[in-house]
């Protein structure tokens, strides 16, 4: 089958790619433009860990397919860092220690800038609503959790 031609912007940046109609968002950055921050976790919209922004909502990308980001402007955890300087979640999540092995968090960072951008002062109950899409099965959440409140402080104070 004939693939499709897609014109995007991916993290500021306009990118174009050929897919095949069935191929999934995630699958398109992963495998045709080795973005590979965005994991698979799960495929079918249960953990998170493929979260990207579209058009600023956030999004599973492995429930969007390729052709449907036509047009789109499309961020990903590869956007987040500004070259060297890693963004203030980043940050935080290093030093509360709050990933092990790491699958979750480019999700769990994608979803808490989504969030911090819409509520920069989120209680503890708003981060965890908003994070409930993003499972972690070896933190415990809570390192999670203080990283994003401290992030959105240092944030706050510009
Ligand atoms: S891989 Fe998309 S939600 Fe799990
Ligand atoms: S750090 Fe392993 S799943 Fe979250």
């Amino acid at each position: 089958m004939a693939k499709s031609h897609v014109t995007t912007t991916i993290n500021g940046d306009p990118v174009e790619f050929l897919c095949e109609t069935q191929q999934t968002l995630l699958d398109v950055l992963r495998d045709e433009l080795h973005l590979t921050g965005s994991k698979e976790g799960c495929a079918s919209g249960d953990c998170g860990a493929c979260s990207v922004t579209i058009d600023g909502r956030l999004m599973c990308s492995c429930l969007v397919l390729g052709v449907e980001a036509e047009g789109c402007s499309i961020e990903t955890i590869e956007g987040m860092a500004d070259g060297e300087k890693l963004h203030p979640l980043q940050q935080k999540f290093l030093e509360h220690a709050a990933l092990q092995c790491g699958i979750c968090t480019p999700g769990f960072l994608v979803a808490s800038k989504a969030l911090l951008e819409k509520n920069p002062d989120p209680t503890e109950t708003e981060v965890r609503y908003w994070l409930a899409g993003n499972l972690c099965r070896c933190t415990g959440y809570d390192k999670i959790i203080r990283s994003v409140q401290a992030a959105a402080e240092e944030l706050r104070k510009g």
